[in-house]
């Protein structure tokens, strides 16, 4: 059955990145972004980071409508990420969001950040059925698609629920690299910095930890820290991203068996890096499994996800009361 295509504005904040992005149900029009920077060597308060997007959002929101050739009177429906992330950031895009569905008098949409990354990364590789690693800086989960879900009836491309199937049971991967690299005084991209220097390191043995398709990195981060001073920060670095993505191969690995899917997609703001990529696409050749990921600026957080979910919320029926709009920190994407 066909829909009618419609616009939406999609406002991202759960963490460090404000995004506006707009997009129909089927293409993305526009992506704006703008990323706060915590000083080098300290951690991001939720204070500076909300009050950076509340700062950047007119801005943001003027060069996404200029990008997509819109006027904000074209827009259908405004969505905003309702979470999970960080209670003050995320009331920033649900206060905007709620500001314009009453000021414009259109319907607004809560969209779930995780399940953002996974639909837009399956509209950007076409893959219909696949396994999922989102892998972000506070969340690390293998995700599949819930048995006797209820279909888009678009391409068969979407569906209604996702069950995660294993997760770390301590930090999120990014976090990891992110404390770790604080630790080394590093500034903001740590998890760039880190893949920087392990490209120069060699292996040394570190603590792997995986029970079942769940898995551990907190030891991992203390060992890590404790082996500073004692060997190269290079090899340090190498040896805590081949580790750590070790696991996490072994984890879709056994998951993909445990399914018997043929489709594995990597997600969310750690799927840019190039070894857990080129680990991935090894372990998938191997099972004989297709491997894809979406461009880099759809696996940074960004607007246009949150845009693209809601326009697609939008065709589909869905829509919100005024009084569900509010922000939801905890709101894992297997309890939508
Ligand atoms: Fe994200």
């Amino acid at each position: 059955m066909k829909t009618a295509s419609c616009v939406c504005l999609g406002i991202e904040s759960t963490a460090h990145t404000l995004g506006v992005g707009i997009s129909t149900e089927k293409k993305v029009l526009a992506n704006a972004v703008a990323f706060y920077r915590s000083p080098p060597g300290e951690g991001m308060l939720p204070r500076k980071a909300a009050e950076h997007h509340q700062e950047k959002i007119k801005e943001k929101m003027e060069e996404a409508l200029r990008v997509a050739g819109k006027k904000i009177e074209d827009v259908d429906v405004f969505a905003f990420s309702q979470g999970p992330g960080i209670g003050q950031c995320l009331r920033v895009s649900c206060i905007a969001a709620r500001y314009l569905a009453q000021k414009y008098e259109k319907p607004l949409l809560g969209i779930n950040h995780c399940r953002a990354h996974l639909e837009i990364s399956m509209n950007e590789t076409g893959f219909t059925d696949p396994i999922f690693l989102y892998v972000s800086g506070g969340n690390t989960q293998v995700i599949v698609r819930e048995a006797g879900e209820k279909e888009r009836g678009r391409d068969g491309a979407s569906v209604e629920k996702y069950r995660v199937l294993g997760e770390t049971l301590d930090i999120g991967i990014g976090n990891l690299f992110d404390v770790f690299a604080r630790s080394l005084g590093e500034g903001f991209a740590h998890g760039s910095t880190v893949e920087k220097l392990a490209g120069e390191g060699k292996y040394i043995e570190m603590p792997y930890v995986i029970k079942g398709m769940n898995f551990s990195f907190s030891g991992l981060l203390t060992h890590a820290q404790r082996m500073m001073g004692k060997e190269k920060k290079e090899d340090v670095c190498h040896s805590l991203m081949e580790t750590s993505f070790a696991v996490l191969c072994e984890a879709c690995e056994r998951a993909l068996c445990l399914t018997g899917k043929k489709e594995l997609i990597v997600c969310g703001g750690v799927a840019q890096n190039k070894k857990l990529q080129g680990m991935l696409a090894e372990m998938c050749k191997e099972q004989g499994v297709e491997f894809g990921f979406a461009r880099n600026e759809f696996n940074a957080d960004n607007g246009a996800m949150i845009a693209y979910c809601g326009a697609d919320y939008f065709a589909r029926g869905k829509r919100m009361k005024l009084s569900e709009c509010f922000a939801r920190q905890d709101w894992r994407v297997d309890a939508l």
